[in-house]
């Protein structure tokens, strides 16, 4: 495994509209590996294919409940609710805002063994879900939030 650099607001393929992911092999599977690896070593709950430098259709989330998912070419395909809460994001250290999101989501997605799946989220995840998901279309938080915040890490 191999830890990734992490994009920062302002580089291009953080705009990008990803492309689906086509092959899922070995050195797909190891990159989702990396991914996770880099996720929890900058203490993130979520990070998105572009955030690595890979504009592709593929996230990892873990919420802290030590359950890791991988969503490959994840679709919302249900929506319910809307709430708002405090968002920040590894690409724009330091930088927190308030964001609308639905307050359940479904999401059909394909495993890292090809399967296609659904999962319901609400809460936490659900917002996780569509804050990711956003990146795949080139989405940053700080486009869609209401409010934005500078915060130490102490803070
Ligand atoms: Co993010």
């Amino acid at each position: 495994m191999a830890l990734l650099e992490i994009e920062k607001a302002g580089s291009p393929v953080l705009k990008k509209n990803c492309e689906p992911v086509k092959k899922i092999n070995g050195k797909l599977r190891s990159f989702l590996d990396d991914m996770a690896e880099t996720m929890y070593k900058f203490d993130g709950i979520g990070l998105a294919a572009p955030q690595v430098g890979q504009a592709i259709r593929m996230v990892v989330i873990d919420i802290g409940d030590g359950k890791l998912l991988e969503l490959i070419n994840p679709e919302i395909i249900a929506r319910e609710g809307a709430c708002v809460d405090s968002e920040g994001c590894l690409s724009v250290p330091g930088i927190f805002g308030d964001v609308e999101r639905s307050e359940k989501v479904t999401v059909e997605y394909t495993t890292r063994y090809g399967k296609r799946r659904k999962l319901e989220a609400d809460a936490l995840l659900a917002r996780c879900v569509q804050h990711e998901l956003d990146h795949l279309n080139g989405i940053l938080f700080i486009d869609v939030a209401k409010s934005l915040r500078q915060e130490t890490e102490e803070s």
